[in-house]
């Protein structure tokens, strides 16, 4: 029985020493140490052994037992091991390898231009005010001294919600929202969506987008608001640019201007940019009115201000050279990658 324990023991250890994989390994397992195991059916037979032979025999038994589960333990050692080392091989990264391009978005021209005018002002100190687009016709009409009858008022040229209520057809609200919750000095921008009831066409679109500026303080004067818009033309133009100012009428501006560019397409001699013209409309502006700073009980013997207004699709087309605003909305990618 001895003779018979240690050949199953030499025979178990180098079986388990070949075992080439986990489910092998179980195999071995059931096989020796299993209930119907070569080692389970030998102790069976114990019971014919002497009282002398037993104890002699079990200890054997039980030692070759443990060293039997020893060794099945550091064969799944080994074996989990090697299988370890070959999923890493074959999972080894070349980093080397060129990557997977994937397509990136862009930037829509319309926010760039946005962005740029908003770098510029923010680097001159300006704070960014927003509004709501749903507006009160107060905020939109009334405190901008536009009166009643004005044409602007005309539901030919306003979405209205309500009696009271629009869509807010410019920025302008913004400054009112802005004046009645602040004090001077005030220097902020308001870029936004905004609405007018046009039939869409090449330089029409019933929702664009306007930054509006506005500056008030003491002693804010024409020359202020001269020299801001000089910069801003520079700063979005190129610095060969300049600006020309024509008499015009805002009601919530006095005296109010329409601002034009120098053509950056022809240096003002006269290109398809300019129509011929050699200059480009940008921009309205003026010295905000006396009325419209009362209404935000700001006084105006104290205060003064300027506020202008600038159409972005107007520029960023004239900055690309894009000759239909509808382009701008259809969001057509073969478009929108050429910026
Ligand atoms: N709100 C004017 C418009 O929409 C633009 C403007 C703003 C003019 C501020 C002067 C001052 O046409």
């Amino acid at each position: 029985m001895k003779q018979q324990l240690e050949s199953i023991q030499k025979q178990a250890m180098e079986k388990l020493a070949q075992a080439s994989d986990l489910k092998e390994l179980e195999e071995l397992k059931v096989a020796y140490l299993g209930k119907k195991g070569e080692l389970t059916q030998i102790l069976k037979g114990m019971g014919t052994l002497s009282p002398q032979e037993r104890p002699i025999i079990g200890q054997l038994a039980n030692e070759i037992r443990g060293s039997l589960e020893e060794g099945i333990l550091s064969a799944k050692n080994r074996l989990t091991r090697e299988l370890r080392n070959e999923r890493l091989k074959a999972e080894v990264i070349d980093v080397t390898m060129p990557g997977k391009m994937r397509p990136v978005g862009k930037k829509h021209p319309l926010t760039t231009v946005m962005d740029e005018m908003k770098d510029f002002f923010l680097g001159l100190g300006y704070e960014i005010a927003e509004g709501p687009e749903i507006e009160l016709d107060y905020n939109s009409f009334e405190a901008l001294n536009i009166p009643k009858n004005h044409p602007a008022r005309d539901a030919q040229d306003t979405f209205y919600i309500s009696e009271n209520v629009v869509l807010r057809p410019h920025t302008s609200p913004v400054q009112i929202r802005h004046m009645m919750s602040n004090t001077p000095p005030i220097r902020i921008i308001c870029p936004g969506r905004v609405y007018r009831s046009d039939t869409v066409d090449a330089t029409h679109s019933p929702v664009f987008h306007q930054v509006e500026g506005l500056v008030v303080d003491k002693g804010v004067t024409m020359g202020d608001l001269v020299g801001t818009l000089q910069a801003f033309a520079k700063a979005i133009f190129g610095e060969n640019s300049r600006i020309r100012l024509r008499p015009h009428h805002f009601p919530f501006t006095e005296p109010s201007a329409e601002v034009d560019v120098s053509c950056w397409g022809c240096d003002c001699s006269g290109c398809r940019i300019c129509k011929g013209e050699g200059w480009v409309e940008i921009l309205g502006a003026g010295m905000v009115h006396p009325n419209v700073l009362r209404e935000c009980k700001i006084d105006p013997d104290i205060y003064s201000g300027f506020a202008f207004g600038v159409g972005v699709e107007r520029i960023t087309m004239g900055k690309y050279g894009i000759d239909d605003m509808r382009l701008l909305f259809e969001n057509d990618v073969r478009f929108l990658k050429q910026f």
